[in-house]
């Protein structure tokens, strides 16, 4: 048997995932950015370490050589180590008292989507009451974001796209809210938001299905099409359908409550919790509790059959068919139990409550792992590997989360690789065929950890991300492999984490200096000769 090369999503049979076009050229210069929101918050801490801040400052000193002995790449664009901000707001802020109240930034400074995500606010919850009108083709919805202050606010930013926003309070105050620009609702509440308030924010609006064009071959944002709604927001198309602080740096829970005519049946992120029957209609309320990503939020309204199963350790797995595809495709899905058994040794326990995938009735040509219920078409339903690689999107892309859109090789490498290992168990190629096989093909130069904000989803980030995984195990052993990778889940978990916290996580753990690793995997403008890394 000729070594196969696996139907990776995108490459054996191209009407599967078209989004891995070939090493698009990188976009644009990448902007340093850093996401101020988040780095505010910083500032209070460092302000008040004060006295110490002198024996902070020496050390703060030797971490800024050795990251600057890599390349720009390795500055601080975490949302745990925003440092480039942390000095500037160290070395601006002085002890003199709070700042003035300010308008919250409308946007975090995403390298790649600068104006995508908002600063001064952090996001703790979401309810997101909406109301399906097919007949109309509108979604009405009423946002209820409750969100904690960063700094003082006399104003802040939501990301939306074409809402048609008719009533905005704070705290139960009436609110003025103007759009500005392409995708920010400004919202300035009848008086300043002190900082470390939590306050809470309800937008009323209605809108129709709106694809956002440009990011990606795959247009993010919320389709209705036929008798059937569904949602791919990755990167940053959320907006389209609610107002939010669209970016994987703000997590939040969720509670989606869904109201359908009769007939119509929704599947969404999280439990079930009850459905609230009406006029004509019922009300599905799911409970999504796990920090989760604004563009991982799934809701897929249809006539749907759902499939209950139970996965180790009881996890609840439900899966939801459309009726018209379920004879067809229901045991697509069988699998799954046995996939979580197999990665939850390697990667650490499933870091949700529940799992399963929703097959809508269109050959998407590509799935989305939108958390706790990953989406496919009926073309991507039918592939086992890629059933697998949106499951371990769950620990990496997920439960840990791009810092920012520069790192998605964090989702897609480790996904990938996931794939080869999942082959592997399964009596296939294993990672070392699939490594070399992969590497031959070539057409690899794209850098995984800097395609460009055109190029997210090339065949690079997936495939010489996952490449960078191989020769990292090869160099590390297993033991301290899958030791970074379960440490890796354990500590950023829920929250969001950058390659350079990827990089240091595996020199800790490993005790060796890997930047030359990195350096040529991750970030060199050709592709390494596998050979010379491996042994
Ligand atoms: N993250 C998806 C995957 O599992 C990719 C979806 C492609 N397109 C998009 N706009 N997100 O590979
Ligand atoms: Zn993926």
């Amino acid at each position: 048997m000729p070594a196969p090369v696996e139907p990776t999503p995108g490459d054996a049979d191209p009407a599967v995932e078209p989004h891995r076009s070939d090493d698009m050229a990188p976009g644009g210069p990448a902007r340093q950015g850093t996401v101020p929101g988040v780095a505010r918050s910083r500032r209070r801490r460092l302000l008040l370490i004060g006295g110490a801040l002198a024996a902070l400052v020496v050390i703060a000193a030797a971490l800024i050589v050795r990251a600057s002995d890599a390349d720009g790449d390795r500055g601080g664009d975490g949302t745990t180590s925003p440092s480039a901000a942390g000095e500037d707001d160290v070395g601006s802020g002085e002890d003199d008292g709070d700042p003035p109240p300010g308008p919250g930034a409308t946007g975090l400074g995403d390298p790649y989507f600068p104006d995508v995500g908002n600063g001064g606010y952090d996001v703790s919850h979401y309810t997101l009451d909406l109301t399906w009108r097919p007949d109309a083709g509108r979604m009405d919805g009423v946002a209820t974001i409750t969100a904690e202050s960063t700094e003082p606010l006399v104003s802040l930013a939501l990301d939306a796209v074409d809402l048609d926003v008719s009533d905005v309070t704070v705290d139960g105050e009436p609110a003025t809210a103007e759009l500005q620009g392409e995708r920010d609702l400004v919202v300035t509440p009848p008086a300043p938001i002190a900082e470390g308030a939590t306050f809470e924010t309800v937008v009323t609006y209605t809108t129709g299905p709106r694809s956002l064009t440009g990011a990606d071959p795959v247009n993010p944002g919320w389709v209705a099409d036929g008798d059937q709604v569904y949602t791919v927001f990755e990167p940053h198309g959320a907006a389209t359908l609610f107002p939010a602080n669209d970016h994987p740096a703000d997590k939040a829970a969720y509670e989606l409550r869904v109201t359908v005519p009769e007939g119509l049946d929704v599947a969404a992120n999280g439990l079930l919790s009850e459905t609230v029957p009406g006029d004509g209609e019922a009300t599905w309320v799911y409970d999504a509790p796990d920090p989760m990503a604004s563009y991982l939020v799934q809701i897929v309204i249809a006539d749907l059959e759902f499939v209950e199963d139970t996965g180790p350790g009881g996890l609840v797995l439900r899966h939801a068919f459309d009726a018209d595809v379920a004879a067809r495709l229901a045991d697509s899905m069988d699998r799954t139990g046995e996939m979580v058994d197999f990665y939850d040794d390697l990667f650490g326990p499933f870091p949700f409550g529940a799992y399963g995938a929703v097959v809508v009735d269109r050959p998407l040509g590509f799935a989305l792992e939108t958390q706790t219920l990953s989406i496919f078409g009926t073309d991507s339903a039918t592939g086992e590997t890629i059933v697998a690689h949106e499951l371990a999107h769950q620990w990496f892309g997920d439960a840990v989360s791009p810092a920012t859109w520069r790192d998605i090789w964090l989702n897609e490498g480790f996904a990938t690789y996931a794939e080869w290992l999942w082959a592997e168990r399964d009596g296939q190629a294993g990672p070392g065929s699939m490594a070399e096989s992969v590497a031959g093909f070539g057409g690899l130069d794209t850098p995984p950890a800097d395609p460009g904000a055109d190029a997210l989803f090339a065949t690079s980030v997936y495939e010489r991300g996952a490449l960078t995984l191989h020769v990292l195990r090869d160099t590390v052993g297993d033991d301290a492999f899958f030791t970074v990778l379960r440490t890796w889940v354990e500590r950023f978990g829920g929250g969001a984490a950058s390659t350079a916290e990827f990089e240091a996580l595996a020199e800790e753990v490993s005790g060796q200096d890997l930047q030359p690793l990195f350096d040529a995997w991750l970030r060199a403008p050709t592709m390494p000769v596998l050979a010379d890394w491996v042994g």
